[in-house]
């Protein structure tokens, strides 16, 4: 969205790849800059500042982020006053690796340090080059400081950058201490800490007085949240009881889950509140023991599997989503094939599944030897997505002439893509249990609560009719147990 200027108005850029927790990272960044004069811009060529917003959790995601930086040499050379920042996990990770390989950047910020970026783009602007702001590495101070240096800037927020006015992210904790072998999260966001229930609570008051009719708490294990002052303990249920009466607030969801920290007491929070939506995403990451303990999970298959029988008992029908990664160091066929099993017996809404990638810096890197050929991984990667994706399809279709209360998201994806302008176009928006739903609609209902009819389903998709215009938000939520006892299915979040 290219916004009215004013000769001073300066322009900003922003490319944004990776989890919730970079998009909201990026609304921060975005909110600051604004108090600064910036705009934002569809255009490069039109930008006074260039943030690539990145991702390390794999290698290929680090790639594509050197090539769209890389791509902007031209420009550069053209505009040498252009000022041009790498960000997020990938800035943290690679520090003074990011100027050696693109020398024309001139800031690399990590994600503990954004709230450096307006002044730092001022240093740019008076002609600082390769100004590097990153929080400490798990080694490089005290406990204390360390911490310190990761946190964010959380309570500075722009609605218009958010996936849409109506939904908002809110970070509950930073950082993970799990430290899975894989994984390079723990130092690219340094050590998990809660953020504080009353800095939350007024938080989520703000967003919904700011229209936000649903709100996403995230951490990345965000139900392994405690935060102890005193003799009390706060952790996630207490804070969905603590945000739940919120005026104006609809929906209430969080990602991602620990399958460790599922807890009793949490489903049954989660079942007694209305407001809160029964899907929960709950990586199970292997179908193998082996495999599981080489990731140092925590829990096993067994542990796993009574995990999904609790969240059958206590909330029967809802949806649970998974990640898995596929081609782990030494991961054999056989071990692949309980993966495999996992999925058919848990019957997933909906996988997101990854193809092992070496990350340096991780226990895996240094101790386990990346041995699976890549079209080995590849062909993993085909076969467990086939089998989710008739899991998928079959879940789908037994909402065949069911009505569902959907939260209006805005045009589709398809709509966007064909160019569609107007007030009649294609419309999407999600079920309870996150479901995709579209269907010829207007504009107009975006961010309302409808109830629709579904006519057709896909593997990703279900297509709907709108029954009545009449916008049903308050008690929308009740039809949904009906449907959802029916059995489960899609989304792509990521
Ligand atoms: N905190 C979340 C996940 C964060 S990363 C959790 O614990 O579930 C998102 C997903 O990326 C992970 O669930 C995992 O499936 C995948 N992933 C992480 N590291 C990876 C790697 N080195 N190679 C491939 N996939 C990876
Ligand atoms: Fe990574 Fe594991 Fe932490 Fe998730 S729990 S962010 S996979 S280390
Ligand atoms: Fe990527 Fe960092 Fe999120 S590595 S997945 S952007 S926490």
């Amino acid at each position: 969205m290219t916004q009215s200027a004013t000769p001073e108005t300066k322009h900003l850029y922003i490319e944004t790849v990776g989890c919730q927790m970079n998009v909201l990272d990026s609304e921060m960044v975005v909110a600051a800059l604004r108090k600064q004069g910036y705009a934002l811009t569809q255009d490069p060529a039109c930008a006074d500042a260039v943030l690539f917003n990145t991702c390390s959790v794999r290698e290929h995601a680090e790639e594509k982020a050197y090539n769209n930086v890389l791509r902007l040499k031209q420009l550069k050379l053209a505009k040498p006053e252009l000022v041009i920042g790498v960000m997020g996990c990938m800035a943290q990770k690679d520090q003074q690796k990011v100027f050696e390989r693109v020398p024309f950047v001139d800031l690399v910020v990590g994600p503990g340090q954004l709230h450096r970026i307006p002044e730092l783009i001022e240093g740019a602007r008076q002609g600082e080059r390769h100004q590097l702001a990153v929080s400490l590495s798990r080694r490089e101070g005290s406990a204390e400081e360390i911490k310190r240096s990761h946190e964010t800037f959380d309570p500075l927020r722009d609605p218009q950058m958010r996936p849409t006015p109506f939904q908002a992210y809110l970070r509950i904790q930073i950082g993970c201490d799990k430290f899975c072998t894989y994984c390079i999260v723990p130092m690219t966001r340094g050590p998990e800490q809660g953020r504080s229930p009353d800095q939350i609570l007024q938080e989520a008051k703000i967003l919904a007085q700011q229209g936000a009719k649903e709100i996403t708490l995230l951490g990345q294990t965000v139900n392994s949240y405690k935060w102890v002052d005193g003799d009390r303990t706060t952790r996630l249920a207490d804070l969905l009881q603590m945000i739940h009466p919120i005026e104006g607030l609809e929906r209430i969801k969080f990602v991602t889950n620990y399958p460790k920290d599922m807890t009793g007491e949490l489903l049954q929070t989660v079942r007694d509140l209305p407001k809160c939506m029964p899907y929960l995403h709950v990586p199970a990451q292997s179908g193998s023991d082996v495999i599981l303990k080489r990731m140092k999970r925590g829990y096993t298959t067994a542990d796993y599997y009574a995990m999904m029988d609790r969240i059958g008992e206590i909330l029967p029908g809802a949806a649970v989503s998974s990640d898995f990664i596929v081609g782990f160091c030494g991961e054999t066929q056989e071990q692949f094939q309980e993966t495999v099993e996992m999925v058919k017996r848990c019957r997933f809404k909906n996988s997101f599944i990854f193809q092992y990638s070496v990350r340096p810096g991780t226990k895996g890197a240094e101790l386990l030897q990346d041995d699976i050929p890549e079209e080995v991984k590849h062909q993993r990667n085909l076969d467990l997505l086939e089998v989710q994706n008739q899991i998928s399809l079959q879940d789908n279709l037994r909402f065949l002439g069911k009505t569902v209360p959907i939260l209006v998201e805005g045009p589709s994806k398809w709509s966007v893509r064909k160019g569609q302008t107007g007030e009649f176009r294609q419309m999407t928006g999600r079920t309870p249990c996150d479901r995709i739903v579209v269907w010829d609609g207007n504009m107009r209902q975006t961010g309302e609560i409808l109830p629709v009819e579904i006519t057709d389903a896909y593997a990703f998709t279900m297509l709907g009719r709108v029954q009545t215009h009449e916008v049903v938000s308050g008690v929308s939520q009740v039809a949904e147990p009906e449907v959802l006892s029916l059995g489960s299915l899609t989304t792509n979040r990521r």
